[in-house]
């Protein structure tokens, strides 16, 4: 990091602190910075709510909620790999009376804007979720997961297969008072042809990516770690493979706003985001281990544009697409040959 620029922490919801301006607009809608946290991650905020105002975040991003409360999968339900996470949770959470009454009010009453990611296991339940959550204040949009790995058949997987993706999203975009988006597997052959499916059914935005379906086996007991057996891959050993779906589909539909996650664990990681592609960013497992990861990033990602003498985000945004011919790789100059 370069001496010339400190990390500095600023008032909350300041767009332009050391003169970078960070606000960023997704399908219309403004936010003060563009680093969110990820769905699953940190339920409905009031735990990171101990460790910093929810508010400084450009957006909360819930845990998936869905219409009855649930339980959840047996434990062991989480595992270390290397760089990775593996979990098979099951969708445990309160259900959408619960989340309404209690929740949503309180990232309201804090000033947070906030995502709320929303669940269902038919199409008419993802319907239903969109139409109890529309007017409600604090909500500022819905992201539909339709990729999450951990259901009981794989077929169930909405976003691994275009017509069901689509059919999803046009049950909460008729519902829904606010801009959807869509969260899209990376467990696809072409996550491009899963966009376009769910952009033409009217989502105005994409989170990428949900988990990667994966599995450990403990070689001790012989069985698999997991009670659910196979669980949702995530951090920083997924970052590459996220990378590249946000840079396939930014080149593919250029003015469809991306929410990019998997693994983002600094502001060069969510610079990456945001060169690939990306409006926004969201940062997930990283708060495990480091609860103020996400306000972390906001103060970093500020510090990076800086010593690269950028601006603003929007400066950023999809930068990596351009001007291929003119690429000069970083690193000392080559060599002479001297032959
Ligand atoms: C759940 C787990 C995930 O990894 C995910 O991406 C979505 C949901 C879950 O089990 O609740």
């Amino acid at each position: 990091m370069s001496d010339m620029v400190t990390t500095v922490h600023v008032p909350a919801n300041d767009p332009a602190p050391l003169g970078i301006d960070l606000s960023t607009r997704l399908a219309g809608v403004y936010f003060p910075n563009p680093v969110f946290t990820a769905s699953g991650c940190a339920a409905a905020g009031q735990e990171l709510g101990q460790f910093f105002d929810v508010a400084r975040l450009g957006a909360m991003v819930t845990k998936s909620i869905m219409l009855e409360p649930r339980s959840g999968r047996p434990t062991p339900r989480m595992a270390e790999t290397p760089s990775g996470m593996l979990n098979s949770i099951g969708l445990q959470g309160p259900g959408i009376d619960a989340f309404l009454q209690r929740d949503l009010p309180w990232l309201a009453e804090r000033g947070a804007r906030t995502v709320v990611s929303i669940a269902g296991s038919s199409v008419e339940e993802y319907g239903r979720l969109a139409q109890r959550l529309r007017g409600r204040p604090g909500l500022t949009m819905i992201e539909v997961n339709i990729s999450c790995p951990n259901v009981e058949d794989r077929g169930q997987v909405f976003a691994c297969n275009p017509r069901t993706a689509a059919d999803v999203v046009t049950a909460v975009r008729r519902a829904s008072s606010v801009p959807v988006f869509a969260k899209l597997s990376p467990d696809v052959t072409d996550i491009v042809a899963i966009a376009e499916a769910v952009v033409t059914a009217g989502a105005e935005g994409l989170s990428l990516i949900n988990t990667l379906l994966g599995m450990a086996i403990d070689t001790h007991a012989m069985r698999p770690v997991l009670a659910g057996v196979t669980g949702g891959l995530s951090g920083p050993a997924i970052r590459p493979v996220a990378v590249r779906c946000v840079y396939q589909v930014h080149a593919a539909f250029p003015d469809v706003p991306i929410i990019g996650m998997g693994g983002i664990r600094t502001g060069v990681d969510a610079l990456e985001f945001l060169l690939a592609g990306a409006s926004a960013v969201s940062v997930g497992t990283a708060v495990f281990g480091d609860p103020h990861a996400p306000v972390r990033v906001v103060d970093e990602l500020r510090t990076a544009l800086a010593e690269r003498g950028v601006t603003s985000v929007a400066d950023v945004i999809g930068r990596a697409h351009r001007d291929p011919a003119t690429y000069v790789p970083e690193g000392p100059d080559p060599v002479e040959d001297p032959a």
